[in-house]
């Protein structure tokens, strides 16, 4: 079993490069199966997730190859197959592919991704919106059978604006006559990211950003080379680190609209945060100041994937703050592991009230999910002495070699490998 150790208690200091974005990249995979000629995505993360993405395209027929840091797929020959519980079990935020493999082929076949640690992660409105373009689906006995034979374009309205159900039915109307529209869509950068790829692939996809994505079907799609956006989380994931930490660091390769909600908040910590084109500098003592209420929510609100880790820096806060999650049921689980380090945080439901410590001491901590695992690593570069922290293969899903990006600023961070005999 491999491990973080950390050696906390020091301040973060030099310049990173952010990744490509996790959340960008996975739908644009997908979306490559809405055409039989090549597609190179570049700069593409190394992670999990995205290994599992590549995955399911090549169980259904595609070939995708990584080419050093470029992704290179072709999906000239798709064949419909069912995509198991195996390949969705992996990742659950799989299902948005159905849009893309009904687009091509007018069938598909998905096991129910079923629910993950921070929530049931429901289809509901994946399977709505698609019954509204016509799609006949039918569940039996966990796989979801798709029938596109009768597909045609409509106005579909989204209950909440899902970004994988956004997703969904931006791929499914590529390729279907006349104007799909989807009323109250999710307004995620990713979702423009995704808009942008299918335009360079000859798509006609207006309005993403805003509440209303119009698009105009195709008769066809063709190959491109694609550089997908940075990833907002991960940059986020820096700053919130530097604020817990204290330092100085300069984050590169960010787009500062897209991670606006967060420097904001940040701000009012006490950290010093310019921007300076496309890299954000943070200058932060690393005793930050409480934070009365913080609500997560849609785009361009306070983002959910950034809850854990602002728990984390809130947890060594002057002051008590009250943390509010409305996307997720559960997304709290992380909590009882930073209290073994000497938080003090109470959770009823959906609300953590975080009662600032001066200091956190090092532990034997197991990240249970992607964010949680992030937030347990800023807690132990925070925390004096030394932490242990297992479970890295969820933080492995979205960050990319992450012990080798914070030793770069100065974190003493290393990966064990092995069966672990002990802690
Ligand atoms: C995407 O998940 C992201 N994943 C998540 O990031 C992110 O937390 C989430 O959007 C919200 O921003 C990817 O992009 C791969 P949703 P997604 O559909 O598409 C409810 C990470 O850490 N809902 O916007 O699954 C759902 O229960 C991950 O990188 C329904 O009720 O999110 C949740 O409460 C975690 N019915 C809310 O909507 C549905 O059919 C948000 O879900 C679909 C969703």
């Amino acid at each position: 079993m491999q491990k973080l150790i950390i050696d906390g208690g020091r301040p973060l200091r030099g310049e990173v490069e952010v990744q490509t974005a996790k959340n960008a990249t996975l739908p644009i995979i997908a979306a490559c199966i809405l055409t039989d000629e090549p597609i190179v995505i570049e700069n593409c993360p190394r992670l999990n997730d995205i290994d599992a993405m590549v995955d399911i395209v090549r169980h259904l027929g595609c070939r995708a190859e990584f080419s050093g840091n470029d992704l290179k797929v072709c999906c000239k020959d798709v064949t419909v197959d069912v995509i198991n519980s195996d390949l969705t079990g992996k990742l659950r935020s799989s299902i948005f592919i159905l849009g893309s493999i009904l687009s091509r082929c007018r069938k598909a076949y998905i096991s129910h991704p079923g629910g993950c640690e921070i929530g049931l992660r429901p289809i509901d409105l994946h399977i709505s919106g698609l019954k509204a373009l016509s799609v006949n689906i039918e569940d039996d006995c966990g796989v979801i059978c798709c029938d596109g034979s009768d597909m045609k374009s409509a106005i579909v309205n989204l209950d909440f604006a899902s970004v994988g159900a956004t997703e969904n039915l931006m791929m499914a109307g590529a390729l279907l006559d006349g104007d799909t529209v989807i009323v109250n869509a999710a307004r995620e950068p990713e979702i423009v990211d995704l808009a942008d790829f299918i335009n360079a692939m000859g798509g006609k996809v207006s309005g993403a950003g805003g509440s209303v994505i119009r698009i105009t079907g195709v008769k066809k799609l063709h190959g491109c080379t694609y550089r997908p956006m940075p990833d907002r989380i991960v940059a986020g994931t820096y700053l919130a680190a530097v604020t817990a930490t204290g330092g100085s660091v300069t984050v590169k390769n960010v787009v500062p609209e897209h991670i606006f909600g967060i420097t904001e908040r940040l701000k009012k910590t006490g950290a010093k945060l310019s921007v300076r084109g496309n890299a954000v500098r943070i200058v932060a003592d690393g005793n930050p100041r409480a934070l009365h209420k913080l609500e997560t929510n849609v785009y361009p609100a306070f983002p959910t994937d950034m809850q854990p880790q602002f728990c984390a820096l809130l947890s060594v806060a002057t002051g008590s703050s009250v943390i509010v999650e409305n996307l997720f049921e559960n997304r709290f689980g992380y909590t009882s592991e930073l209290v073994r380090m000497g938080a003090s945080i109470t959770v009823k439901d959906r609300i953590a009230v975080v009662a600032g410590v001066d200091k956190l001491h090092g532990a034997s901590i197991k990240a249970c999910d992607l964010r949680g695992g992030a937030a347990l690593v800023i807690a132990a570069l925070a925390a004096e002495g030394r932490s242990v922290v297992y479970g890295i293969e969820h933080i492995d899903r979205g960050y990319e070699n992450i012990e080798r990006e914070y030793s770069a600023l100065g974190a003493v961070i290393k990966r064990v490998g092995g069966r672990d005999i002990g802690a």
